[in-house]
């Protein structure tokens, strides 16, 4: 196994919400929130697979609203094992596939849907998760996709991480305080250069690779990072604890730097069919 696929398993298996799935929860839902407005009727026949579901994410609101047996596979196995899964597995016909670099494979072939929710930009291999989907999905199977297809690596300039980090300390202490009532000393907008190698890693190649491979739009719509992906991520302590407050502050500075041009970026949601003859 390569370095970086080592290291990408050993990021995410670390609980970044100390156990707290409901907030991990929380902000899967709002990935599945943009997602569902795009799921044109009738959806394709056969079971789906979300990829990426790393601690439990969207796979619950896929069975419940597509009604459908869901496959939720991801790279890591969560330690300890979600207590959450072991009751979706019992209201819900879903079944958990930890260890699966879906880049390669994924454990079914003929799924109606592929669901990809902050996963793909991930990815070194995307000419590989393409010809994996193309050979899992179904002829007319739909690749349903939320990703940051902005600039690789997150960059932000020098200039623009100062300012970012600025704006942050210019706030009110109010509304830098963790849930534990520490301070936030900063915001950390990856800089040039400095970007970790699981973020981003060719996320302004995800769509014209897929599209390459084959695949159609059946329905796309590009949105800033804001409401799927942090481009302002919380300092040392990852994103665990986040004062809901504080949370909502960071979305607004978020959405100002957008808006100014400091931090760039894009998030495209989009449901992709496979040709019926490919
Ligand atoms: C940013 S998290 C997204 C988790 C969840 N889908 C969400 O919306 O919050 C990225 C997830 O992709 C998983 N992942 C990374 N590389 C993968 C691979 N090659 N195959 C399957 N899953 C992978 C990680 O383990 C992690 O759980």
């Amino acid at each position: 196994m390569d370095e970086r696929l080592k290291q990408e398993i050993e990021y995410w298996s670390v609980d970044q919400f100390d156990g707290d799935l409901k907030a991990r929860h929380t902000l899967n839902l709002r990935h599945w929130d943009a997602i569902a407005p795009m799921l044109v009727h009738p959806l394709p026949p056969g079971p789906f697979c979300v990829v990426g579901c790393g601690h439990g994410g969207i796979e619950q609101k896929v069975a419940q609203v597509c009604g459908r047996g869901v496959y939720a596979v991801d790279i890591i196995e969560p330690k300890p094992r979600p207590p959450l899964w072991d009751t979706f597995e019992k209201e819900w016909p879903i079944g958990y596939y930890p260890g699966v670099d879906a880049q390669r494979s994924l454990p079914f072939e003929g799924y109606g849907a592929v669901f990809c929710a902050m996963v793909v930009h991930h990815f070194p291999d995307l000419e590989g998760f393409a010809a994996t989907c193309l050979r899992h999905l179904a002829p007319g199977g739909w690749l349903v996709l939320h990703e940051y297809v902005g600039l690789p690596g997150l960059h932000a300039s020098e200039k623009r991480y100062r300012l970012a980090q600025r704006l942050w300390c210019s706030l009110p202490i109010k509304y830098r305080l963790r849930e534990d009532g520490t301070e936030q000393e900063h915001v950390r907008v990856v800089p040039d250069g400095e970007a970790e190698g699981y973020e981003a890693v060719r996320s302004d190649e995800i769509r014209p690779v897929l599209l390459g491979a084959g695949f159609e739009v059946v329905a796309e719509r590009f949105s800033a990072p804001l409401t799927g992906y942090r481009t302002i991520v919380w300092g040392e302590h990852g994103i665990r604890r986040l004062n809901p407050d504080v949370d909502r502050v960071v979305d607004a500075l978020e959405s100002i730097l957008m808006a100014s041009g400091v931090l760039n970026g894009e998030v495209w949601t989009a449901v992709l069919r496979k040709p019926s003859e490919a």
